[in-house]
């Protein structure tokens, strides 16, 4: 198969793109390189020794987008591509919904234009809001405390209704939980730009000394040690997920369908402290500090739907994760750059 990987440079983009190609799929990358680093297409073409088309577009712009669309022939899209910081969203709403919402619409133009019917699309479990069933099945209601989850609910809204509006088109909805961790070989990786807004990477920086300790938000929580408990799960096993989705696809009875990727197993900010000390060897410094606003106690997906439908589980564990992250941190304390 033949895969436009809209947003294939990022993190979990990149490492979405190393399984397709293990797997025989030719892939065809779209970036515009604002949240990554051209350097990750060598690096995937090193890890596999496989080609890898690389458009460099901004997917905002509906005729590019076309133009591309039109050239590659893909037989499927997976559209990574977006803004993703939480914090950063609440400041600059205006270009959140900008860009993760234009970039969709562009590509769904662009795919109905050049025929193409196959799109698998990255969600999140932030679709679920503050007080979802834990562990969550995917259809519980959708709600967002931000602007970057509503870009996630607006976009399974629109993917929803354009699915329905025509019954070639073939949509996987994936709600990621919370990734984590690189690809073994220690050459891609998570390399987020200024401070990190998520805990594993903000550890792992801290285990390098690019950072003196965690601030750990609120020790207060309804969970066995009081900090936050989240399911996290190896980037590696949520880019199999996807490859997973892309082929269930083809089969698929429905014109949409929505799963959770995550391992089902919870795991707290002190666990992942305690894990990433023991991967890395390294001490990591923490302070308790008050709870972030919007931040739920527990987080954790059910994972039935995606294991009975997509054949497909999370494979790896926590400490495997640990370090993986320390593998690609340690090799490379300065990420990309
Ligand atoms: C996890 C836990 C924090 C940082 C976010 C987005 C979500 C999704 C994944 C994309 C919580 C605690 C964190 C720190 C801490 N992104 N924490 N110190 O909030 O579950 O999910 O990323 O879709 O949309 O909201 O992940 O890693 O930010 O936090 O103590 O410096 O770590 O309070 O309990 P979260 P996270």
């Amino acid at each position: 198969m033949r895969v436009l990987v809209a947003g294939g440079a990022g993190y979990i983009g990149s490492h979405t793109v190393v399984r397709l190609l293990q797997h025989g799929d030719d892939v065809v990358i779209a970036d515009n390189f604002s949240n990554s680093s051209p350097l990750v297409v060598d690096r995937l073409r090193r890890i596999t020794g496989r080609p890898v088309k690389v458009e460099e577009i901004d997917l905002t712009d509906t005729a590019d987008t076309k133009a591309l669309m039109r050239n590659a022939k893909p037989d499927a899209v997976i559209h990574f591509a977006g803004l993703k910081a939480v914090g950063e969203s609440v400041t600059n709403p205006g270009s959140y919904y900008s860009v993760n919402l234009r970039s969709t619409l562009s590509l769904l133009a662009a795919m109905q234009e050049a025929g193409v019917y196959c799109l698998v699309f990255s969600s999140s479990a932030t679709v679920y809001g503050m007080n979802p069933p834990v562990p969550t099945p995917e259809d519980s209601p959708t709600s967002a405390t931000n602007p970057y989850g509503w870009t996630k609910v607006m976009g399974e809204q629109i993917l929803t209704d354009i699915a329905a509006s025509h019954p070639q088109w073939r949509i996987g909805l994936l709600r990621y939980f919370n990734p984590g961790g690189a690809h073994p070989c220690g050459a891609i990786g998570e390399d987020p730009l200024g401070v990190p807004n998520n805990v594993l990477p903000y550890i792992s920086q801290v285990a390098i000394g690019r950072r003196d300790y965690l601030s750990v938000f609120g020790d207060d929580y309804d969970t066995p040690d009081g900090t936050g408990v989240r399911d996290f799960i190896h980037v590696d096993d949520l880019a199999e997920g996807h490859v997973a989705a892309l082929h269930r696809l083809t089969t698929m009875p429905r014109s949409l369908d929505v799963w959770n990727l995550g391992t089902g197993r919870g795991t707290s900010v002190l666990e992942l402290r305690a894990a990433f000390e023991a991967a890395s060897g390294r001490p990591i410094p923490y302070r308790v500090t008050a709870r972030r606003p919007g931040d739920v106690a527990r987080s954790l997906a059910l994972v039935t739907k995606a294991e009975r439908e997509l054949g497909w589980r999370a494979q790896r564990g926590l400490l495997e994760m640990c370090q993986d992250a320390w593998r690609w941190q340690s090799q490379n304390p300065d990420g990309y750059r």
